[in-house]
């Protein structure tokens, strides 16, 4: 049973990043929306305990609208799945929050976001971590990375360890998923990689 003052908060929580999204879609901050007019911001409890971030929306994110709901995001739900976390019960977001990319004939072809815009765009990152509060940031890839310190990082220094970020929330540092599914396609070491990400998940689940 919630009190009181739990659910004024879940509520602000709600109202907050239903206000943040709709100011959302008309970003200006960075040259992405020049040609990518589709926003997508981050979906899940609003008072979710932990909070996974990505890089941007990639093809199927953009037209869907929303976050992690292409190949990346069905590899990420099978590792979350075998890490005992259940998607419904955590905020997924990116650090980035409009589909980088450029067009070669009919296909639009992911580009990485720079520094610049990915700063530009932690505006919304923060206003989303400012409403949800979470007790653990999962950052997965370089530009999560990025996003949620606020400076450039290597991801190995980090890896696999939940460590301080703030008075209130944790860190834990991850791969992409999109990275293991480049791996896949690769010769050798994908088994060993997902296994390393779904055991840093199981880490993230103890936060849930
Ligand atoms: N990759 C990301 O980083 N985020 C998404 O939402 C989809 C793919």
């Amino acid at each position: 049973m919630l009190t009181v003052l739990e659910r004024l908060s879940k509520k602000n929580a709600a109202a907050l990043l239903a206000e943040t999204r709709r100011e959302l879609s008309s970003c200006t901050r960075c040259p992405i929306y020049l040609t990518s007019p589709i926003t997508v911001f981050g979906e899940g409890p609003a008072d979710a305990k932990v909070m996974l971030v990505g890089e941007q929306p990639g093809d199927r994110e953009d037209i869907e609208g929303r976050p992690f709901v292409g190949p990346a995001g069905r590899l990420l739900d099978v590792a979350l799945q075998e890490a005992g976390i259940d998607r419904r019960r955590v905020y997924v977001s990116n650090a980035v929050k409009r589909f980088k990319h450029e067009l070669r004939g009919k296909k639009r072809i992911h580009k990485k976001p720079t520094n610049g815009e990915i700063d530009a765009c932690r505006w919304w990152l923060d206003r989303e971590r400012a409403a949800v509060k979470p007790r653990l940031i999962v950052a997965m890839g370089a530009t999560a990375v990025r996003g949620v310190l606020g400076k450039t990082v290597p991801l190995g220094t980090l890896r696999g360890e939940v460590r301080p970020l703030d008075e209130r929330t944790q860190v834990l540092v991850t791969v992409h998923p999109s990275f293991l599914i480049r791996l896949r396609a690769a010769e050798g070491g994908y088994e060993e990689e997902y296994a390393r990400f779904v055991a840093d998940l199981r880490l993230a689940a103890r936060f849930v």
